[in-house]
């Protein structure tokens, strides 16, 4: 089966599925998911500062080269408009990110996967005390990134690929209150980034894993995810699962609407 007929099968059964607040007894879980869902935390002036930088990198027609980090590997011939559009996540779902943020108040918030800053920005306006780290593998792509965030001193971007930056992170003495994940979408190198990051994460942290539907590999590595010890609370969104570790939470599997 296709990559495409696999996701679409698998959002129609996500539909079905997911459950609704009912089904969500502890109130810390119930306020953050009320949170995700209902998107109240940034103003409307905050998300129009974040739709105009969409709008302006989904119309630049600029070129862009570089070489893919990613599994294809080789020399890419672009242009900003048409990478934007392939790497970036509709408003929605990058505030949906946004909003998970906002419950961390310990710690730094780490971004794997930076493209051109859009959510790190929504990320920032829900969340103004936490450091931000972000890391990208391509230069030519992080300049953009850079004008993106050029307001914010308390975020620091990172070139770099994360198989090397990871370790580094790791043992840098940061602790992280969240981990965002959104960025070479394959079972092995997402489990192999979490359990490096893992002596590094905050008492109370969130590990927010884009994509898990991207590919039968990636919904193997969320089924292998849902038993990890480590975290007491799993969360299916559809766009992303949500790893919660607290040890005031009892063990719960959700899967849930947005
Ligand atoms: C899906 S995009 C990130 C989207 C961004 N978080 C957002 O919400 O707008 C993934 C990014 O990760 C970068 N990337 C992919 N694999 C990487 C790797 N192994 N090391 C470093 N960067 C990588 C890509 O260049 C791409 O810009």
């Amino acid at each position: 089966m296709s990559n495409i007929l696999f996701l679409v099968k698998e959002r129609i059964k996500h539909f079905f599925s997911a459950s609704g607040p009912k089904k969500v007894h502890s109130p810390w879980l119930y306020s953050l998911y009320r949170a995700i869902k209902d998107q109240n935390t940034l103003s409307c002036d905050k998300k129009m500062i974040i739709r105009n930088r969409r709008r302006q990198l989904a119309g630049n027609k600029s070129a862009l080269e570089f070489d893919d980090p990613g599994s294809r590997g080789g020399r890419v011939q672009s242009t900003v408009k048409e990478v934007f559009s392939r790497t970036s996540k509709p408003c929605r779902q990058a505030v949906a990110i946004a909003e998970v943020a906002a419950y961390v108040n310990e710690g730094s918030i780490l971004e794997l996967g930076t493209a051109f800053g859009t959510t790190t920005m929504a990320i920032r306006f829900a969340n103004a005390n936490r450091k931000i780290i972000t890391v990208e593998g391509v230069a030519e792509i992080a300049a953009y990134s850079k004008e993106t965030l050029s307001f914010d001193s308390n975020t620091e971007i990172i070139i770099g690929r994360f198989a090397d930056v990871v370790p580094e992170l790791a043992k840098s003495g940061e602790k992280f209150g969240m981990v965002f994940i959104d960025g070479h979408h394959s079972r092995r190198p997402t489990l192999d980034y979490l359990e490096m990051l893992q002596p590094a994460l905050a008492e109370k942290a969130l590990v927010v894993i884009d994509d898990i539907y991207y590919s039968k590999d990636m919904f193997q590595c969320w089924q292998e995810l849902k038993s990890h010890a480590d975290f007491q609370v799993k969360l299916d969104f559809f766009y992303f699962g949500l790893l919660v570790r607290n040890p005031d939470l009892s063990p719960e599997v959700l899967k849930l609407r947005i």
